[in-house]
Formats: structure tokens, C-alpha cells, sequence
């Protein structure tokens, strides 16, 4: 048994369920998680309440660049402080989530926030989820992950998990998470896309544990650990 650690990076759309499954194999197997999206987000949060607008991109960069940005295990999930307030509960509310599409096509403040992960990871033993970690940010990843799941159950599994699903009907959520597939996958820098050496997991059939499993076990052939 090795104790060589690699870095693990899970790609994949809206709600395929990478947060959730990104950090039990972080748990398993004692990595530090990272949650790519909650970068964005926290970003997309500080701008709305400062009400700068994604058009004007170069003051998105300077503000972005002045923010701390710092992730901390929490007990359900991580946690994301800006300028030292956790705002983990403020980055996941609708108009956040409208929002985040657009500030993540801005090209500098991607540069700005890649090189802050790749800072993260540059130790190893890091699970990372995002769009854009196996092919941009992480591209020599030991072991790259692409997980997806049909849309009708990615809504679903959203709508389980908002607590008051926010006055959202299932229709709503599908048609939300349709559309940021189609931003998502359709900007013009890195765009959500399977890394060619990257693992597709399919898991609408699949449940959290499996899913987990399957993570570990292709890491622990890596590292014959
Ligand atoms: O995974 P999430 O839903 O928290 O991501 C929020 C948004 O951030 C999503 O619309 C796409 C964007 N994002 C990105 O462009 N690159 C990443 N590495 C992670 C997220």
C-alpha cells in the first residue's frame, strides 16, 4: 500500500449531483474538496449585491481580484466565506443561479479563479467539481470523471433537495437546469465538455452510494492503495 495521492476531477452539468458525491469521496479516501461552482457563485453573489452588472467585465476582474474568496468543510457541505462572511446559504438562491451563467463567461475573471484552484490542487490529493477541471484547470488529473444524468432526474433530485423548492414547481426546475446546460455548453470559453481521457458516469439509475463506490474504487486502481 502507497500513500501516493492524486487529484480527482469531476466534471459534469447542473445537477448531476457532483457536489454531493465529490465530497463523500473526498471523505473516503481523506482529500480536501473543492466546489468550482461555489467559487462562481460567491463572485456572482458579490456582484449582485453591488450591482455590477456582467457587461462591465473589467470591473467584475478588479472587484473579483480584491475579494477573498476561502472554501471550509461544513458539516453539510462546504462552506464559501467572502471577505470573511459565510455566505454558503446567499450563493444558492434563484437569482444567484440566473445569474451565474453569465459572470462564468466572462474570460478574466475565469483566468483569476483557474489559477486560484489550480493553486489549491497543486499539493494533490484534491477532488474538484466543476465544468472545466478536466479539460482547463486540472488537465493532467490522474483520474477525470465526467458524470452525468438525464435532465428530468436532475431536476428532481434539485427539487429534493430544496428545502421550500422556493415556490419552484418540478416544470420550472427543468426548464432552469435545461437552460443552463445550454449556456453552459454553448460559451465560448471553456465550455462544459468531456475531457477525451475523462470516465462517463451515468448515474440517473445509479444511487449515491454506488456512485461513490465506483469513484473510489477507479482511484484506489490508481493508486493500488
Ligand atoms: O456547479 P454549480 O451549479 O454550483 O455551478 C454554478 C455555475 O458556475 C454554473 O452555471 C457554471 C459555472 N461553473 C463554471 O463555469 N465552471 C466551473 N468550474 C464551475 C461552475
Amino acid at each position: 500500500k502507497n500513500n501516493l495521492k492524486i487529484n480527482i476531477a469531476i466534471d459534469g452539468p447542473a445537477g448531476a449531483g457532483k457536489s454531493t458525491i465529490a465530497r463523500l469521496v473526498a471523505k473516503e479516501l481523506s482529500y480536501i474538496y473543492v466546489d468550482t461552482g461555489s467559487m462562481y457563485r460567491a463572485v456572482t453573489w458579490y456582484m449582485l449585491k453591488h450591482e455590477i452588472m456582467p457587461e462591465f467585465s473589467d470591473l467584475v476582474l478588479q472587484h473579483a481580484q480584491n475579494m477573498v474568496i476561502e472554501l471550509m468543510p461544513g458539516a453539510d457541505g462546504q462552506k464559501v466565506l467572502v471577505d470573511g462572511q459565510d455566505v454558503s446559504p446567499l450563493i444558492r438562491s434563484r437569482e444567484v443561479n440566473g445569474m451565474v451563467s453569465f459572470y462564468a463567461q466572462i474570460e478574466g475573471l475565469r483566468k483569476h479563479l483557474v489559477a486560484l484552484q489550480q493553486h489549491m490542487a497543486a499539493r494533490k490529493g484534491v477532488v474538484m467539481d466543476g465544468r472545466d477541471i478536466g479539460t482547463t484547470v486540472l488537465p493532467d488529473a490522474e483520474l477525470k470523471i465526467f458524470m452525468t444524468a438525464s435532465v428530468k432526474e436532475r431536476a428532481l433530485r434539485r427539487f429534493k433537495e430544496l428545502s421550500d423548492a422556493q415556490g419552484l414547481t418540478l416544470e420550472q426546475l427543468e426548464k432552469d437546469i435545461a437552460e443552463r446546460d445550454r449556456i453552459d455548453e454553448g460559451r465560448e470559453i471553456s465550455p462544459l465538455r468531456c475531457a477525451d481521457d475523462a470516465i462517463v458516469l451515468d448515474t440517473t439509475q445509479m444511487d449515491i452510494p454506488q456512485v461513490v463506490e465506483t469513484i473510489v474504487s477507479y482511484c484506489r486502481t490508481h493508486t493500488n492503495s
